[in-house]
């Protein structure tokens, strides 16, 4: 009797936590993906979640993904109630896990799909982990009945070069070869794959503009992007101008948007800006400003010169006294890529988002401070590396 009550209560929490885990995050070890992870955990849902982690085995996925947590603030008790039946390892690199992991993703009912590579440089993985692989997933995810959402996150410039400002969201793109690197380019075909070929799969895409920091943390869990803008002060040139507005926002606020757009029942649209748009975006000037206020020192002001992308290499005589010890070619070269996007000078139309009921974003200088504070500790050649790991 007490053997068959045993096997019975065994058999229901299996039961419970497969139905428990219904909501699959990916990309949680990463910036934007840990910031959903935390902001989900810390609104009493981490028993529902499942997670898609790069690792050899769940405990060692675990953690991996506590690691990472840990630098987005979630607590320890919190931490230890994560377990490794919570933990799918695959990897989009090689997609067979799909068919093993089948039965638990067919119970889920909501994925964020965070995981990609981010990287602005030539990376041979770009186009077979952000096309091919995500399209395996979520042609895999498209067969499932249970599924409500698929909210994959795409990126705003990948809209390409030449559009109006304010951007306004559009599944028109420019062909792959306008595109100003291949990860945009990718980021691009999937969403044309999985609209055209996956007509079953229930997808949402959000696209986040520019993405920098965190409201309370800063860079802690990520310098990536800020760093261009130290460079920038400190070498007192750029190619954007002080009076042109820039599209940033901080992870938790993309994070919380990203979790009402995976949970809202229904939505007006398929297509989200997750960005700062016209009344939230700052002006390089008002960066400066901020900026030099958290450094306790005056602004560049009118010492700022605006340079072109070809006279970028005229600075690089100034790199080692004014950024520090670095490389000078890599220097360049990460200034060249991000000079690229800085020079499309674009602001995202982020009406929708407001529309569903999603408060603006704060503003880049409300929270630069921060960002300043955070990385105090780091050279700029340093927190560089954040975005050519
Ligand atoms: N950061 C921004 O400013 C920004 C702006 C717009 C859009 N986005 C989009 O936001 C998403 C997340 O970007 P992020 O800045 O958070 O990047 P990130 O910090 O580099 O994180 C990338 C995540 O993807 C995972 N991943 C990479 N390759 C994988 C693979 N082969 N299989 C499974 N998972 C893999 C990584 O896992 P590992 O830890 O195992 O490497 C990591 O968890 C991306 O889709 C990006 O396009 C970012």
């Amino acid at each position: 009797m007490n053997n068959l009550a045993e096997r019975f209560a065994s058999a229901t929490i299996r039961v419970d936590q497969d139905v428990a885990h219904s909501l699959l995050l990916t990309g949680a070890t990463g910036f934007l993906g840990g910031s959903v992870a935390a902001r989900l955990i810390a609104d009493g849902r981490a028993a529902a979640l499942l997670f898609l982690v790069r690792a050899a085995t769940p405990e060692e996925g675990l953690e991996r993904l506590r690691d990472n947590l840990r630098l987005h603030a979630v607590g320890e008790d919190e931490l230890e109630c994560l377990n490794p039946q919570q933990i799918l390892c695959g990897d989009f690199l090689d997609t067979r896990w799909l068919q093993r992991e089948q039965a638990r993703l067919m119970r889920v009912e909501q994925v964020i799909n965070c995981a990609a590579v981010a990287s602005f440089s030539k990376n041979p993985n770009i186009w077979p982990v952000n096309v091919e692989g995500t399209f395996a997933f979520a042609k895999a995810m498209s067969r499932s009945g249970r599924l409500k959402r698929f909210l994959h996150v795409g990126t705003a410039m990948s809209c390409g070069p030449q559009r109006e400002s304010p951007v306004r969201e559009s599944w028109d793109f420019p062909d792959a070869e306008q595109q100003l690197v291949d990860y945009t380019a990718s980021k691009a075909e999937i969403e044309r794959r999985m609209r055209e070929q996956l007509p079953d799969l229930p997808l949402v895409v959000a696209r986040p503009s520019i993405v920098v920091g965190h409201r309370e943390l800063g860079c802690q869990a990520s310098g990536s992007i800020f760093w261009v803008f130290r460079m920038g002060f400190a070498l007192e040139s750029f190619t954007c101008g002080l009076d042109e507005q820039i599209d940033v926002i901080p992870v938790d606020y993309c994070a919380e948007a990203l979790v009402t757009l995976a949970l809202k029942p229904s939505l007006a649209h398929s297509l989200y800006h997750i960005s700062a748009g016209h009344d939230a975006a700052c002006t390089f000037g008002e960066i400066d400003q901020a900026y030099a206020e958290a450094q306790g020192e005056a602004p560049v002001g009118a010492r700022y010169r605006k340079v072109s992308p070809e006279d970028l290499r005229e600075l690089a005589g100034d790199f080692e006294s004014r950024i520090g010890k670095a490389n000078p070619r890599l220097v360049l070269r990460a200034l060249r890529l991000y000079s690229g996007f800085a020079d499309l000078n674009y602001l995202f139309d982020n009406q929708r988002l407001l529309d569903e009921g999603i408060p603006s974003p704060p503003r880049f200088t409300e929270y630069v401070d921060v960002c300043v504070r955070s990385s105090q500790h780091l050279s700029i050649p340093a927190q560089m590396q954040w975005d050519f790991k």
